[in-house]
């Protein structure tokens, strides 16, 4: 992470020294607060949200679709698409684990209210409630990582491709969280998200290595599965 310091002071000047400069420094702001927070001025909310975009590169999610998020038409998933849009692209609940959410929702929270305290950009803030309930949906969804100690298989051609090709936008993920039968709808969504966030997809070889890779350490099935995380399965893994 050490050559993304230059990139991180941008994006503090972006997202919280903003506030400052602007207070400090009118006089050399010279179309004002109307240019700096217009919708529609260089640094309205599209032309933040490009800047940012051309600053930080990868490290905004770049977006996926937001029929990917699991249980689209819930809460969480509406407060997602509200306030965590608002930026940068759609992230997915997959894209962190339960362990990690609380912390990065937190620093995207403290984000939204220095911006909304004072009037920036028309950017929104979550209330305490919709924070947890945010929060609480992350967590039932996020990715469930694979434990690399005990993991069966990494060292064959297809294990290698799987730790390559899936860990490339977030912890390398459990097989044992689906069934055999419910990867390859995973995988093909997969495969649309690297499109969406510009990484590349590996021919179609890889991918069907990779699906066999998964299928084999698959959680066995007759468990429930649209329900993961809910219950964390507990007492039947
Ligand atoms: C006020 C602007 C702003 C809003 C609103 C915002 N973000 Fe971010 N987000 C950023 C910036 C800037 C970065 C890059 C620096 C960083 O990671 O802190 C980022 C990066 C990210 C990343 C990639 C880095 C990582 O740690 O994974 C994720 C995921 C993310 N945001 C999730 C969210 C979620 C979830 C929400 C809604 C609760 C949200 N963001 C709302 C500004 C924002
Ligand atoms: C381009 C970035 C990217 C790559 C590469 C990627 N994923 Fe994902 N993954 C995401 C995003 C974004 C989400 C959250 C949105 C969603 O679920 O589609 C996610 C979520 C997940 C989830 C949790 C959601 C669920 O349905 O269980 C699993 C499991 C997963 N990915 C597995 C994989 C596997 C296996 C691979 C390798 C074939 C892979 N990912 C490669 C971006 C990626």
């Amino acid at each position: 992470m050490n050559g993304r310091w230059p990139l991180i002071a941008g994006l503090v000047l972006i997202a919280a020294g903003l506030a400052g400069i602007v207070g400090l420094y009118p006089a050399l702001m010279p179309g004002g607060m109307g240019m700096m927070m217009g919708t529609d001025g260089m640094m309205g909310r599209g032309g933040m949200k490009r800047m940012m975009q051309a600053m930080m590169g990868n490290m905004l999610p770049l977006g996926i679709n937001p029929a990917s998020l699991p249980q689209p038409h819930s809460e969480g998933a509406r407060l997602m698409q509200h306030y965590c849009t608002q930026c940068h692209g759609l992230p997915g609940p997959g894209l962190h684990t339960a362990t990690q959410w609380p912390a990065v929702v937190t620093r995207m929270v403290a984000r939204e209210r220095m911006m909304s305290d004072r009037d920036m950009m028309g950017i929104q803030a979550l209330s305490a409630g919709e924070q947890a309930t945010l929060l609480a949906y992350l967590q039932k969804h996020a990715q469930i990582p694979l434990n690399k100690a005990t993991a069966k298989g990494l060292d064959t051609p297809a294990g290698r491709a799987f730790s390559a090709t899936c860990s490339q936008c977030h912890a390398l993920p459990d097989p044992a969280q689906h069934t055999a039968a419910d990867w390859p709808a995973v995988v093909l969504r997969m495969q649309r998200n690297m499109v969406a966030m510009g990484k590349p997809a590996p021919p179609r070889s890889t991918l069907h290595a990779i699906d066999a890779y998964l299928r084999k350490y698959a959680k066995p099935p007759g468990e429930e599965d649209s329900e993961k995380g809910a219950g964390l399965d507990a007492g039947t893994r």
